[in-house]
């Protein structure tokens, strides 16, 4: 049994435009002390994927479908049992740490908060634990910044300050929500192999959401690409980089920045309009931007399909595309 197992998810709202598939039968599995990655454009249905998992979607959302976590059943399950998991064994690290830090309370009072409340440690037990995991996550000179605000820390720090308390109750899963984007390149690569390290040395597992294939080489073992909230390829990291089959990862890949290129051609972006989740066409949802599509591609959905070892695909068209 995975820690994580969803099926066939789908999470679906009523809007003025008719009902739209935000997240559209999306199915994976996620092992202990193993991190996948969720990539894909804006509006992709990465986010309500990781807040369907939490128990944090908005009331108007329908969701269909089986999310088990150490095989026990979170769709439908009541608020008091998600209070309960996401407490201790699911927590969440989001895009913007300031929403998520209190302002008005230094960075060792919120870890040791969570200490006292959830585990009922004493204080300097508590300090302890912060300060330890302060230094788990690389913050240097932890005694001084344990007395600092949120504000008085960089970006990059603050965001560490989040992975720790994300990861002081020692969860079994994390939720990343594009935990880097806010920061500089630099910056984010430092915060990635911190991630890493902690990961390896604890053995939690990570669901990592990003629009960023470069985060996802550094840090996951496994790949889903969304599009119009389906799953258009899952396979490895390796398989990924080195045989993506769909025409949208294979775009995806053509818009991440390299250094064999000259600088200043590093802003390729996939042309053509992002789907609208109102109006998807009939067929593929990717057809219309595809420069590979035919008049069947236009017709129907593709079914995803597995290929080779674990890899699968939702294309008429796969493999390689010169
Ligand atoms: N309460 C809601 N009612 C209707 N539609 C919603 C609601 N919440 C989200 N959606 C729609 O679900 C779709 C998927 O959104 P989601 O936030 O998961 O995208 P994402 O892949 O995380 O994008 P981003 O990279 O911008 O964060 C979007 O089209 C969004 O408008
Ligand atoms: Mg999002």
């Amino acid at each position: 049994m995975s820690l994580l197992e969803v099926a066939s998810l789908s999470v679906s709202y009523q809007t003025r435009r008719g009902r739209i598939r935000a997240v559209d039968d999306v199915s994976f599995a996620l092992e202990r002390g193993r991190c996948l990655g969720i990539v894909g454009e804006s509006g992709s249905g990465k986010t309500q994927t990781c807040l369907a998992i939490a128990g944090l979607l908005s009331p108007d959302a329908v969701v269909l479908g089986s999310v088990r976590f150490r095989g026990r059943e979170l769709v439908g399950a009541s608020r008091r049992t998600f209070n309960e998991l996401r407490g201790k064994d699911i927590a969440m690290v989001f895009q913007d740490p300031m929403t998520a830090l209190t302002p008005h309370l230094t960075v060792g009072s919120q870890l040791c908060e969570v200490l006292k409340v959830h585990e009922g440690m004493r204080a300097p037990e508590a300090r302890r634990r912060a300060l330890e995991i302060m230094e788990r996550v690389r913050i240097a000179d932890p005694e001084r910044r344990f007395d600092m605000y949120p504000f008085e820390l960089s970006g990059g720090m603050r965001q560490r300050v989040m992975i720790a308390l994300a990861l002081i109750l020692r969860p079994a899963l994390v939720l990343a929500d594009e935990p880097t984007t806010a920061l500089d390149v630099t910056v984010q690569a430092e915060v990635i192999s911190t991630f890493r390290a902690v990961i390896e040395h604890t053995g939690t597992s990570l669901l990592l959401v990003t629009h960023d294939l470069g985060v996802v080489a550094g840090l996951c073992d496994s790949v889903m690409v969304m599009y119009a909230g389906r799953t258009v390829e899952q396979a490895s990291a390796s398989e990924i980089f080195e045989a993506p089959a769909h025409p949208y990862t294979r775009a995806l890949l053509d818009c991440l920045p390299r250094a064999d290129r000259p600088r200043g051609s590093r802003m390729v972006s996939i042309a053509g309009q992002p789907p609208d989740l109102a109006a998807l066409p009939t067929g593929c949802a990717f057809a219309p931007r595809c420069t590979r599509a035919d008049d069947f591609c236009m017709q129907r959905v593709p079914p995803l399909e597995v290929g080779g070892l674990q890899h699968a695909v939702a294309c008429r068209h796969p493999g390689s595309l010169a």
